[in-house]
This record gives structure tokens, C-alpha cells and sequence, in this order.
């Protein structure tokens, strides 16, 4: 395996895979690698012959008052964990290479719609930044294939609209959540909460869950079933962001015909801001 730091450096190690016939998966990531992002790696490794795995703490999708300077760097322990799953090429890119005449004179990739609501309405701008590094990432990789985590099914989304739109030549994975053996979606941010706001950090999964088996016990009231599921958090001394019950598609507001919805939730557990999601058919 090989870490590379610059854009050239990067595309000419990959233009000899090319000429080798090679077919390439990307996997975006901002390091501090948990079993999930290890997860995303795995499937890559079976859909194609290159794995190219990206580690970059990008400004762009941070806000002032977000974590920014605190968020996890940890490129050694992380490049050790991807040379023993057999990735083969590291891209860990300075900020000066990724954006040489600053943030604010860098074109951007923003998508519409989808990106509007539920994170993107939280956190403004937000989207804006993932669409645009992980545009940049795909012009430099120019990979076959593109792996991302059903965990930020948000995100997942703005980037299926992006291929689209764009027309990148990319086929686009979204792998399942990995979750801790008491539903805790493992998260980078994890690492923030002591001992009692990992407890209470589960509460993001069973509440979701709970509502789910309402649904599927036949409430659909979608909106008294959101308030009661952000009562609960505050009754647990959560505090809620969102929890919002969609269209899988759309992410517009589920109506009682939706069939494929998912549930949307974003919460503060102390100062850290986590979020989970869940998938349901809904047995009609
Ligand atoms: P990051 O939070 O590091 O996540 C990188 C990828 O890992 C994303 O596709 C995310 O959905 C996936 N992932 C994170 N936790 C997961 C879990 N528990 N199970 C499965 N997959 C999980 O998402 C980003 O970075 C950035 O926004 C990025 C796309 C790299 C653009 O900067």
C-alpha cells in the first residue's frame, strides 16, 4: 500500500493501474477509521481490483462553530488498519493542495432539494462542502466505483444526485451501518461521550426503532409519532435536532400511501451532535 499527499503524485500512481486494466473503487473518508469505515473498505475490495481510500478533513463542510479543529486526526493508526485489509492506495492531501488559493475562490457543487432539509437546514452550507470535495475526489480518482455508508443516508443521497447530474461514470454502494453490539451507530464523534452519554447515545437507535414498530403496528400519524419521539429524548435528556419521518427517495415528509420511508434523526448527547437513520417497508 501506498500514501501519497499530492494530486499529481496520486493520478500518476493511478494511471499505471489503468494501463494495467485495473478496475477502481474509491472510499471517501475523513479518517479516524472505526470498524464502519473498515466495513465500506471490505466491500470495495470485493467490487474491485484497486481500493483507493481518501482521508481529508475538509474545511469546506464544517461551519465556524462546529469541531473542526477538534475532529480526530489520527493518519498512522489509520494507515495501518487499511494496509491490513488490503487497501492500496492512501490519499491524504494537505488542505493548501485540495483548496491552493483558499475556500472561499473554489467553485462549488451544490445540489437542490435534496440537500435543503433535516442536516442540510442545521447545518447550512454543509452539503455544499461534501458535494464539492467529494466532486474534486472523483475528478482526481477517477474511480469506477464509489463506496459510501448508509449511516449518512442524507448524504448518500447528494451524492447519488451528484453522479447524476454530473455524469460521472461511477456506481455508486451504499453499505449498511455498523453499529455497536447495543445499536450505537459507530461514529468518529463516538469518541467524544464519556461512559454515561454512550449510554444515553443509544437512545438514538431504540427510539427509532420503537417508532418504526408503531408504524408497522399501523399508527401513521407521522407527525404526533416525530413530537413524541423528541419528547422522549428530552425526557432522557437528549436534545433533539430533528427526527423527522421521510420518503426514502425524497426525503420530503412521509404521507400515510409511502411505502419506502426512513427516519431521520440528529441529537446533541452533551455537546456532540450525532445522528442515525432507519429504513422500513412499511407493511400496508
Ligand atoms: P466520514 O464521516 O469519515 O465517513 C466516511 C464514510 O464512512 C461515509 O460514507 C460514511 O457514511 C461512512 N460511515 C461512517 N460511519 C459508518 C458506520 N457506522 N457504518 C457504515 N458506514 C459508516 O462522511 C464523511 O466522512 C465525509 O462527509 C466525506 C464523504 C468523506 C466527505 O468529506
Amino acid at each position: 500500500m501506498q500514501t501519497w499527499h499530492t494530486i499529481t503524485d496520486l493520478r500518476h500512481a493511478l494511471h499505471l493501474e489503468r494501463q494495467q486494466g485495473r478496475q477502481i473503487a474509491i472510499v471517501p473518508t475523513m479518517g479516524n477509521l472505526h470498524p464502519g469505515h473498515l466495513r465500506l473498505v471490505e466491500r470495495a475490495r470485493e467490487i474491485a481490483d484497486i481500493v483507493v481510500t481518501t482521508i481529508f478533513v475538509n474545511p469546506l463542510q464544517f461551519s465556524g462553530a462546529e469541531d473542526l479543529d477538534t475532529y480526530p486526526r489520527t493518519l498512522e493508526a489509520d494507515t495501518r488498519q487499511l494496509q491490513a485489509l488490503g487497501c492500496h492506495h492512501v490519499f491524504a492531501p494537505s488542505v493548501k493542495e485540495m483548496y491552493p488559493h483558499g475556500m472561499q475562490r473554489h467553485a462549488i457543487v451544490s445540489v437542490p432539494g435534496i440537500s435543503e432539509r433535516h442536516c442540510g437546514a442545521s447545518r447550512p452550507g454543509h452539503f455544499d462542502g461534501v458535494a464539492t470535495v467529494v466532486s474534486k475526489l472523483f475528478n482526481i480518482v477517477q474511480p469506477d466505483q464509489a463506496v459510501f455508508g448508509r449511516k449518512d443516508y442524507q448524504q448518500l443521497l447528494v451524492i447519488r444526485k451528484v453522479i447524476e447530474d454530473l455524469a460521472f461514470p461511477i456506481e455508486l454502494h451504499g453499505v449498511a451501518t455498523e453499529r455497536d453490539a447495543q445499536g450505537l451507530a459507530l461514529s468518529s464523534r463516538n469518541g467524544y461521550l464519556d461512559a454515561a452519554e454512550t449510554a444515553l447515545a443509544r437512545a438514538l437507535h431504540s427510539t427509532l426503532h420503537a417508532t418504526a414498530q408503531r408504524i408497522q403496528a399501523g399508527e401513521r400519524n407521522y407527525p404526533a409519532l416525530e413530537a413524541d419521539a423528541s419528547a422522549h429524548y428530552r425526557a432522557l435528556g437528549i436534545r433533539p435536532d430533528y427526527f423527522h419521518i421521510c420518503h426514502a427517495a425524497t426525503l420530503e415528509p412521509a404521507t400515510s400511501q409511502d411505502r419506502e420511508l426512513v427516519i431521520l434523526t440528529a441529537a446533541f448527547v452533551g455537546d456532540t451532535r450525532l445522528i442515525d437513520n432507519l429504513e422500513l417497508d412499511v407493511v400496508l
